[in-house]
């Protein structure tokens, strides 16, 4: 069963009622586990992280830990994990391959599981690729239970059974308590939890990526942005967001729709070589102070026309909607407000994180709604044009 809803422009948003068979224990989601990325520098990729958004250093693997080929560095801010690793040799490889085709990207989107090993068969039995079997690992805190598939583009789930691990992050993996000195001058944003993460697909491919994830993991449809009706002047996109039963895990669809100029999703798709990670959206329960932080520690976003917060107020006036936040506030901090009659959601993007106009973060703080912007799609559209034009892209 589908419900449709119009927003206040001629925006098209579908909410999907049907969740599919519920799943016993063993086959659910517990959530994001980690996000772990390939790139040619995982030594200062992790202080990127650790200065401009205020994650911690967690673990380490390499040379030092025993391991010859690869270096691994992992942070942590509250639920969020990201690993970052680069080969160690020259000599070439799967990861230095990439590396060299796609630069830095992610690599495994690992999901939190209760039992790998039922949700890697019932995979399988589904049609899925697999990367890597059901293995356990251990050490001094335990052992954890992993399996890989492939999904989009040369992206991979990773299935993390860890009820039987006490360590910081995988066995394997020294604990790290190194403190960046310039990280501790800067207050913590307070990022919480990953709340969504979008894979961009190339031409047409966007229905194909849905069905992999409703036939090989059992998510359904959550909420998509009707084709046609996303654009601004220039380009288009079409989106459909996956979930598991329990929606926990949200993983939205992109692909690009036409228009007079190249979508931002085909140049996403252009630069980085197919289909993958586009934007990871990062949950905080005070986006105010989040963005303030930060700002501070340097990272940038994107920002757009004061008309926006002008269209904004008029708009929130008409609705039954109290947004508790002051809007000047949110204004001065570029922070975007979607909202339907029941709640609303604060929202902002940084620019690209590398060269390449690939990867972005957003951040992201609910109040009763549990959309992705729809509202504000025109707006970021015409912010990221401006960018995109910049680049020569558009
Ligand atoms: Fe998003």
């Amino acid at each position: 069963k589908k419900l449709k809803f119009t927003l206040f422009t001629s925006i098209t948003m579908t909410s999907y009622e049907n969740k599919g068979e519920k799943p016993d224990e063993k086959h659910s989601f517990a959530g994001y586990d980690h996000i772990h990325f390939w790139v040619a520098n995982a030594k200062q990729a992790a202080a990127f992280y650790v200065l401009r958004f205020g994650f911690e250093y967690l673990a380490y693997r390499g040379l030092e830990t025993g391991v010859r080929d690869v270096a691994t560095h992992v942070v942590r801010q509250n639920k969020i994990i990201f690993a970052f690793s680069s080969p160690l040799n020259p000599v070439e490889s799967e990861m230095g391959r990439r590396i060299m085709i796609k630069g830095d990207a992610a690599k495994d989107v690992a999901f939190a599981v209760r039992d790998c090993r039922a949700i890697y068969e019932k995979a399988m039995s589904r049609g899925a690729e697999s990367v890597q079997e059901p293995k356990e690992e251990s050490d001094e805190h335990g052992s954890v239970v992993t399996a890989t598939v492939k999904t989009y583009g040369d992206t991979v789930h990773t299935f993390v059974e860890r009820h039987a691990y006490k360590g910081v992050f995988l066995p394997g993996y020294r604990a790290v308590d190194k403190v960046d000195p310039l990280a501790t001058l800067l207050p913590s944003p307070g990022l919480q939890f990953i709340d969504h993460i979008v894979g961009n697909q190339p031409d047409l491919k966007m229905n194909e990526a849905c069905d992999w994830y409703e036939k090989t993991l059992g998510f359904h449809r959550f909420w998509s942005v009707d084709d046609s009706q996303i654009h601004s002047e220039y380009s288009s996109l079409r989106s459909i967001v996956m979930t598991d039963y329990d929606e926990v895990i949200k993983m939205p669809i992109n692909e690009p729709a036409a228009g007079k100029r190249k979508s931002q999703i085909q140049e996403y798709v252009d630069y980085h070589g197919g289909a993958g990670v586009q934007h990871i959206a990062l949950n905080t329960n005070d986006i105010i102070t989040a963005l303030k932080n930060l700002k501070a520690r340097g990272s940038e976003f994107l920002t757009v026309p004061d008309a926006y917060y002008d269209n904004l107020k008029a708009r929130l006036a008409k609705s039954p909607v109290q947004v508790k936040e002051d809007l000047d506030v949110l204004k001065s901090l570029s922070i975007l407000v979607d909202f339907d009659d029941k709640g609303y959601l604060l929202q902002i993007f940084t620019k690209p994180v590398e060269d390449r106009p690939t990867l972005f973060y957003e951040v992201i703080q609910r109040n009763n709604h549990s959309g992705f912007g729809a509202g504000n799609f025109r707006a970021l559209f015409e912010s990221i044009e401006a960018e995109q034009a910049k680049r020569g892209n558009l």
